[in-house]
């Protein structure tokens, strides 16, 4: 059986995280925004990891990524703008097409809810989603995420808004 742990990102992963990326674009750009055409390139993601590294040394963000028994990188999720005059962070992951559906997402996003609380007692976390996007908002809700009913809009492409109090 294949097994998965959650790690934080490094320097090193250059090569990794720019083959996940090149190998699930059009799969990612069909349920969240697209990336600028220049990141799919060595100094495309160097600058990525370069830049997620910096924001991570002042407490600004916490990047992680899935690593399956191979070393071979197939998720991503990040606690993002860190905020600790609100105690608040907004969540974000993407699982490699090849994997999903075998509970990732979910073990990534109770690794940042841990994370949140134990490192850096946050008390209240948001998530963005597509309307459309069932699979994310299914991670969500099992993590105990509550949708914003204001929130959200097929039609004119707003996104859902979650949050968990924590
Ligand atoms: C959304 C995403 C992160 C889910 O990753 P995952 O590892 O497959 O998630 P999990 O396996 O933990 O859970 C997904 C659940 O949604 C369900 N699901 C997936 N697509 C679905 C759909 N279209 N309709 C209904 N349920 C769906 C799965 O069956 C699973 O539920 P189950 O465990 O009860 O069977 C992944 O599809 C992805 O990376 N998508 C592209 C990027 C993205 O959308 N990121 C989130 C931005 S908010």
């Amino acid at each position: 059986m294949i097994s998965f742990s959650v790690r934080e990102l490094k320097s090193s992963d250059l090569d990794a995280l720019l083959a996940f990326e090149v190998r699930n674009r059009e799969w990612f750009e069909s349920h969240i925004d697209a990336r600028d055409p220049c990141f799919y390139s060595e100094l495309g993601v160097a600058e990525h990891i370069e830049s997620y590294l910096s924001d991570f040394a002042v407490g600004a963000w916490h990047p992680f990524v899935i690593e399956d028994s191979n070393s071979e990188i197939v998720g991503r999720a990040n606690l993002k703008s860190i905020d600790f005059t609100t105690k608040s962070a907004q969540v974000g992951y993407r699982i490699d097409q090849r994997v999903c559906g075998q509970g990732l997402a979910t073990q990534a996003l109770k690794h940042l809810i841990q994370e949140a609380q134990a490192r850096w007692k946050l008390t209240q976390l948001v998530a963005y989603v597509f309307a459309q996007n069932a699979g994310s908002k299914k991670v969500l809700e099992r993590c105990g995420f509550l949708a914003d009913q204001s929130s959200g809009n097929e039609d004119t492409g707003e996104e859902c808004r979650y949050v968990l109090s924590i």
